[in-house]
């Protein structure tokens, strides 16, 4: 058959989502979800939503979801862009500020899926390699981002945990582009911040924050996420989005979840403390873990056969995430490892058990 894709698609791999096992009895910890339910206030919105509102069209808007974001933001209402899960902020920022040709970078190791809508819009793709201590060079930052059209930053990072402060960031914006500052694990950060980088003046006016609600706010089943950035830039961004992005049970599911802080604070806190417990639980056992922000940790062990790791946990129904990053910085602690999303107590010591027994095995 003869090729019928634009050559860029017919070249590119397409993006690998985490496994997703659909029923059996598994402890899964290899897509940072958040372990606990969604606050019951989310669940009376769906039932709500699901009983009044389908046979019309979901706000395009989703007005009341950007009111709601915008007190949390302490901003105005057109700072707030809603969309289908964060990954769709992610394709509406490639879309409106990438033409093909243009470039742009990020972090590597990091979150591949830059890199995937990147080469969907015919982009060139600068990785900016992290040193072992998860640490880019400041000249060669700078150097990337001049020459890109949007720079994306994951903050904290994936997989590697850590959290770039405000004077790192600052080397990665662009000359003429955007700052798009991914803040998927946010709400995980030692310092709760909530878009204060939006009104430092090194970022004023080209800088956009990306939130999603998968993972400190449980829905990562709804699909919900959004952007927050000066109003001249949302209301560009509005322009590239689908009519109706986001369907009328997950904006109301969306707009419950962001007005009960408190149920989310009392699972952050809780994932917290279990993170704290398995990273203890995970050194005598031969694993390096790293300092980390978010609700996940990523480790090595003393053995490098992390991928045998991962495969004999799956034996066991146990899932983690194996992670490799080819052409990474030559450095131990960033060719491949594991990813552990910090589950219930109960779920981290079913793990520890199947780990225990499978590091046995392999010594
Ligand atoms: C760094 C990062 N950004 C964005 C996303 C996408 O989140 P969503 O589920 O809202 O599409 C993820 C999901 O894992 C992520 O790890």
């Amino acid at each position: 058959m003869s090729n019928l894709f634009r050559q860029n698609v017919q070249d590119m791999a397409g993006y690998a989502p985490g496994e997703q096992p659909q029923g059996g009895d598994w402890v899964k910890l290899n897509t940072n979800e958040n372990p606990y339910p969604p606050s019951p206030a989310v669940v009376d919105a769906i039932q709500q939503a699901a009983t009044s509102r389908l046979n019309v069209y979901p706000d395009p808007l989703a007005m009341g979801f950007r009111e709601a974001a915008a007190e949390l933001f302490q901003v105005t209402p057109d700072w707030i862009l809603p969309a289908n899960g964060s990954d769709e902020n992610l394709t509406i920022l490639i879309r409106s500020f990438c033409e093909p040709g243009s470039q742009i970078v990020y972090p590597y190791p990091s979150y591949v899926l830059y890199e995937t809508l990147a080469k969907i819009q015919d982009c060139r793709v600068e990785r900016l390699l992290l040193d072992s201590d998860f640490q880019w060079e400041p000249q060669s930052a700078a150097a990337a981002a001049a020459k890109s059209a949007v720079a994306f930053v994951p903050n904290p990072n994936s997989p590697t945990g850590n959290r770039w402060t405000a004077d790192q960031l600052a080397q990665l914006r662009p000359n003429d582009g955007v700052l798009v500052v991914d803040e998927a694990y946010g709400d995980f950060a030692d310092t709760p911040h909530r878009g204060e980088l939006l009104h430092d003046e090194r970022f004023a006016g080209r800088t956009i924050l990306t939130r999603t609600l998968s993972k400190s706010y449980s829905l990562a089943g709804i699909r919900f996420g959004f952007s927050v950035a000066a109003p001249e830039l949302t209301v560009g961004m509005q322009k590239v989005k689908d009519s109706y992005n986001c369907d009328a049970v997950a904006i109301a599911a969306a707009t419950a979840a962001l007005q009960d802080q408190q149920w989310m604070l009392e699972n952050r806190q809780k994932i917290i403390a279990t993170r704290t417990r398995l990273a203890a639980a995970l050194e005598p056992l031969g694993f390096q873990v790293f300092p980390s922000e978010a609700n996940f940790l990523w480790t090595q062990h003393s053995t490098g056969q992390h991928q045998t790791i991962y495969e004999k946990l799956k034996e066991r129904h146990v899932l983690v995430r194996y992670m490799t990053f080819p052409g990474a910085t030559a450095e131990a602690s960033l060719a491949d490892g594991i990813r552990i999303t910090v589950g219930t107590d109960e779920q981290i010591d079913r793990f520890c058990e199947a780990v225990a027994e499978v590091v046995g095995e392999l010594s």
